[in-house]
């Protein structure tokens, strides 16, 4: 069977020449730490308590047990039957994988067309903002009789997934009375935070109501659509088992301590050597498919919120040998690459003039597809694109892509999918999420948490008196509170 493929010629000095270029000589001169890095990163992903305290546990989601698949399936089976429906709260890593498996593998305008959902739910995502008017839009017009709601959060607390969750229960309330959790399930972590609180009770009332599914522990957001999302890949028709059978293939080449055949390692390696050796501090993601536009913006997550970070990492071992990671408060960094979406071929008429002649200092990565499985031809005789084919003609513009910006001396490397189903997608998660963490590694830095996001959720509760806020934290708000002149402001 076809695989996914990393063409990497164009990140290679023979290509572009050896300013912007990589040299074999320079990856020869980073393998004994990507070495230490495969070493390392295989321990912790092996040490049962590492991998649990460092969330690593998404290492081990492409294993999943069946019975956890029989019940989704299950559950999926009963809300199809009767919602026409689904509203899916959630936000960050409790939404972009969701929004990418949506767009990846159902046709487009699934939502419009009910032949083209083959009669499932329609699926409306929010949550995932606190602009109030797509949710008044959409509660004004859905029959909450016929709408169920999904609400995912890990921490059960975060302000908007809680906010339109809030209103959407009123809303539900209004119309069906007591029995209005019947048709809410929530997917939480299994013992913390205010929503499992409000499950756990309204459970005790009445067992059909608030029913749950757990967010695995170990695990963070971005790292989570094999777990988070499997009830909606189910509600949407995408085949579990086989998402996970593609997500295990990748896992499999990615495990691979040999640089040159495990294809993670080496895009990581790669953009490594650029970012810091070439001077690309920026990372383009551009998918030559409208079906990976949301993909891309899950990798936007993945990518800064797992290496951009303002401290190096600290490895402390434990004395059973596990591993602890903190903040090395002596080693300020400030690293990570800026992602940057960019859609082909739409945004060859926008961004790309910027990529061929702007600053040299981006990465491009496009995704392609090899079999699209269905296709346009264009008409007539009479023009020099009749009898051609959409899907050849995008091939073609990707290819004139790559001409253009390897002419210009502009690092730039292809992913090929064999087409567009469960498997290869799952493969290219997987393949982002291992190269991500390797990067991580590369750059020595926690590529699992997200200290910077807490800052602003910080000051948002301060704002809005949420009980539990540490003192250090109010201090720190009052102490440096943002300076508003007015003669700065016209
Ligand atoms: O990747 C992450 O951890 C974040 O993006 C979170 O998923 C996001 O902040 C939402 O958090 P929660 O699932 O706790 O509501």
């Amino acid at each position: 069977m076809n695989e996914i493929t990393f063409d990497f010629n164009n990140l290679l000095n023979f290509n572009i020449g050896p300013k912007h270029g990589v040299s074999l000589i320079d990856i020869g001169r980073l393998e004994p730490k990507i070495r230490k890095c495969h070493e390392h990163l295989q321990s912790v992903v092996k040490n049962p308590k590492s991998r649990f305290n460092l969330d690593l546990v998404w290492t081990q989601l492409p294993y999943q047990d069946e019975k956890v698949i029989n019940r989704v399936e299950e559950l999926a089976a009963e809300i199809c039957a009767n919602f026409e429906n689904v509203i899916s709260l959630g936000i960050g890593g409790s939404y972009l994988g969701l929004k990418a498996a949506q767009d990846a593998l159902c046709a487009p305008y699934y939502n419009e067309f009910s032949t083209v959902r083959n009669n499932r739910p329609k699926i409306y995502f929010e949550g995932n903002n606190l602009d109030p008017v797509p949710l008044k839009v959409l509660l004004a017009n859905l029959d909450p009789k016929k709408t169920f709601v999904i609400v995912i959060s890990k921490s059960g607390e975060t302000t908007e997934t809680k906010a339109a969750f809030e209103a959407i229960q009123a809303w539900l309330q209004n119309s069906l009375g007591a029995s209005f959790g019947r048709q809410i399930l929530a997917i939480t972590d299994p013992e913390s935070g205010s929503l499992r609180k409000v499950v756990n009770l309204e459970q005790k009332k009445d067992n059909l109501s608030f029913r749950s599914l757990p967010l695995l522990k170990g695990i963070g957001g971005r790292y989570s659509e094999f777990n988070m999302g499997l009830l909606h890949l189910a509600i949407i028709g995408a085949d579990i088992r086989n998402i996970l059978e593609g997500a295990k293939a990748m896992a499999l080449r990615c495990n691979r301590g040999d640089l040159y055949r495990n294809p993670a390692y080496l895009y990581a390696a790669l953009h490594f050597i650029l970012y810091k050796k070439k001077s690309k501090p920026i990372s383009i993601l551009m998918p030559f498919s409208e079906n990976l536009k949301s993909t891309a913006d899950w990798y936007a997550q993945l990518l800064a919120e797992s290496l951009g970070k303002k401290y190096e990492r600290k490895i402390i071992k434990n004395k059973d040998g596990s591993e602890q990671w903190l903040e090395d408060l002596k080693r300020q960094v400030n690293v990570g690459p800026t992602p940057v979406i960019c859609r082909g071929t739409t945004d060859l008429h926008s961004i790309q003039q910027n990529n061929v002649e702007g600053e040299n200092n981006k990465i491009i990565t496009f995704v392609r597809i090899e079999e699209f499985g269905q296709d346009i031809s264009i008409p007539g005789s009479d023009s020099f694109l009749s009898g051609r084919r959409l899907g050849e003609l995008l091939d073609l513009a990707q290819e004139a892509t790559q001409w253009s910006l390897t002419r210009a001396q502009r690092p730039n490397c292809t992913i090929s999918l064999p087409c567009l189903d469960a498997f290869n997608w799952a493969g290219l998660l997987f393949f982002f999420q291992m190269a991500t963490a390797f990067e991580g590694e590369l750059l020595n830095v926690n590529a699992f948490n997200q200290p910077g996001v807490e800052s602003y959720k910080n000051y948002l509760y301060y704002k809005l008196n949420k009980p539990g806020i540490s003192a250090d934290i109010q201090k720190q708000i009052k102490a440096g509170a943002l300076i508003k002149r007015k003669k700065f402001i016209i």
